[in-house]
């Protein structure tokens, strides 16, 4: 019955979607997103080739729909079956969720993916005052993702099982979050422009807004139902009956809001501890803690950024490695491997394991560089990720040496299968 944990140990796009397809398509039972919401954006690759990217759904949802239309899995002959879960931790928009099953055009059924009826919703007000006061500030991904754990440390959430016992206040209480925000702008001589451009008519206007609302949630909520479970002990159950479980990192230890880099982080815990408080399972229940790292750096939104690199470095990185915001195509700032950052991230996180990813984009850098003790410190060219290339030897016993972890892993590519396991 062991439990393995993937964790970013940068700022986000580490590149832990696909390492986390990689383990599932040969180990995983159960497959579970602990924290954040739709503000991730993991992307992976099936065993045909065609790219995939989710948001809120754990990967294995798309071994998932390979195993349930039989396309023949090919690493191995016989049918597995994965159950997704997304855990209590995390915050749901509802809309969201049902357009990514819609989008990824998946056949997926109650057996493959199970949510927790205690994830908070993220409501229409939420992601107004994302948009309106923290998009702008601290950039945000401008889904909500912030209000909605406000409230919810508040103790203020409408979590999905109180929408499914009792809709109609769950729709007051949320309809008058709405309202109540929107007349505190309205006071203040604000007017959301999307909802509304005549100051008089706000109210009026809102209402029948809310109400078109209303009609289109439900709908959605109809079809989201059939996946919501009980959860009382969700992940201790599927524990206890022995199955390999995958914990689904999203963000990055960067990001962690228990971090000293708040404000500049993200509202939720992509650390063990956030993965024990989502799960239920206690710290002696994860066998195998996995650090990914990206061969250099990137970061959206705001913050310091120590390891940022030269102008031209940062444009071949960002070129080569399509470094764009996977869930607002906003383009990410690049900078060298900050291992100072890293071991920060392995030493709260007890990690076992590294993955290094995209070192093949990294070998279209000419003078590269890594960061550490606050140093900038030149390394030789790599000119290929293999271990018959002495330069790319060099820089994995470099991050061994430098982190403690000797066991790494890497990526020679970004399809399934393109990783070599230490
Ligand atoms: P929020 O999570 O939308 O509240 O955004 C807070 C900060 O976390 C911003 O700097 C975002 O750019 C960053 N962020 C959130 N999710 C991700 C992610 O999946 N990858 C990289 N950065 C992220």
């Amino acid at each position: 019955m062991p439990t393995k944990l993937v964790l970013g140990l940068q700022h986000g796009d580490e590149g832990k979607g696909r390492v986390v397809d990689d383990i599932a398509v040969d180990w995983a039972d159960v497959v579970v997103r602990f924290q954040g919401g739709g503000n991730a954006g993991h992307t992976v690759y099936d065993s045909d080739g065609n790219k995939h990217v989710t948001h809120i759904l754990p990967v294995g949802v798309i071994i998932s729909n390979e195993l349930n239309t039989l396309k023949k899995y090919k690493h191995n002959e016989v049918k597995r079956h994965i159950t997704n879960v997304i855990a209590r931790g995390c915050v749901l928009n509802v809309f969201d969720l049902y357009n990514e099953i819609k989008e990824l055009n998946i056949d997926i059924a109650p057996d493959d993916l199970q949510i927790s009826g205690y994830c908070p919703l993220i409501e229409p007000t939420h992601i107004l005052i994302d948009r309106l006061k923290y998009q702008g500030k601290l950039g945000t991904t401008a889904r909500g993702i912030g209000p909605a754990y406000s409230d919810f440390y508040a103790r203020d959430s409408i979590l999905f099982k109180d929408l499914i016992e009792d809709p109609q206040n769950s729709l007051f209480k949320m309809q008058n979050k709405f309202f109540k925000f929107q007349t505190d702008l309205a006071q203040d001589g604000h007017v959301y422009p999307l909802l509304s451009d005549s100051h008089n008519n706000l109210l009026n206007d809102n209402f029948e807004f809310f109400n078109k609302w209303i009609d289109n949630f439900l709908e959605k909520v109809d079809y989201i139902k059939q996946f919501i479970v009980k959860d009382e002990s969700l992940i201790i159950d599927f524990y206890n009956e022995g199955k390999n479980i995958l914990l689904e990192g999203a963000q990055g230890c960067g990001l962690n809001i228990h971090s000293n880099n708040y404000p500049d982080v993200t509202s939720s815990a992509p650390t063990v501890g956030g993965a024990l408080n989502s799960t239920g399972l206690n710290h002696n229940q994860i066998d195998e803690v996995i650090g990914v790292i990206k061969a250099y750096k990137t970061k959206v939104g705001t913050g310091t950024f120590p390891s940022l690199c030269d102008e031209e470095s940062g444009d071949t990185l960002a070129r080569e490695g399509n470094e764009f915001g996977a869930t607002t195509g906003r383009p990410r700032k690049c900078g060298w491997l900050d291992l100072d950052e890293v071991n920060q991230a392995i030493k709260m996180n007890g990690v076992d394991h590294l993955c290094l990813i995209k070192t093949d984009v990294f070998t279209n850098i000419a003078k590269p560089f890594v960061y550490h003790k606050k140093n900038l410190i030149q390394i030789s060219k790599i000119n290929s990720v293999s271990i018959k290339d002495k330069s790319f030897v060099n820089l994995l016993e470099s991050i061994k040496d430098k982190t403690g972890v000797n066991r790494i892993s890497f990526t020679t590519g970004p399809k399934r299968g393109e990783i070599v396991w230490d």
